[in-house]
């Protein structure tokens, strides 16, 4: 192989990496905007006081539930509807108030952003 054509590999395959870590920081970043959102409205309709992301509190961790309805095709009907009613009985005996100040538009996110989380493995 000539020097000219070291070169011209050595570019190629620089370029491809380029273009994987571009990549690669555009998901990280996205991911990371979406994972703040949530904690935004999860403190600003003080669900912090029984709910963590990736730790149990006195209701279950986001990525939990991430994990349980992964397949679940309603999941994001169903999760919207229960945070805005409540309930109890899905994981366990303790119960989740209702949310009557959360309008349908913030439960909805907060359903997709909860299902967007990376479930527990
Ligand atoms: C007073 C404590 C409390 C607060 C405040 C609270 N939760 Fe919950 N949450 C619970 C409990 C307890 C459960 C488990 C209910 C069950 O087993 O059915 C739960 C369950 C959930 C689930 C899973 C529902 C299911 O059926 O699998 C989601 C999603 C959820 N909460 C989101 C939220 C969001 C978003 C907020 C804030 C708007 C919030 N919670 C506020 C206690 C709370």
């Amino acid at each position: 192989m000539n020097k000219l054509h070291f070169y011209q590999q050595a570019f190629k395959e620089f370029r491809v990496a380029g273009v994987v870590l571009v990549g690669l920081l555009c998901v990280t970043h996205h991911v990371q905007a979406q994972n703040d959102q949530l904690k935004k409205l999860m403190l600003s309709n003080n669900c912090m006081a029984c709910h963590l992301i990736d730790k149990r509190k006195y209701g279950p961790e986001f990525t939990e539930i991430a994990s349980k309805y992964a397949a679940n095709k309603s999941a994001v009907e169903i999760l919207a509807a229960k945070i805005k009613s409540g309930g109890t009985g899905v994981w366990g005996e303790d119960v989740m108030p209702p949310q009557p100040q959360l309008s349908d538009a913030d439960a909805r996110t907060m359903a997709e952003l909860i299902l967007k989380l990376k479930p527990k493995d």
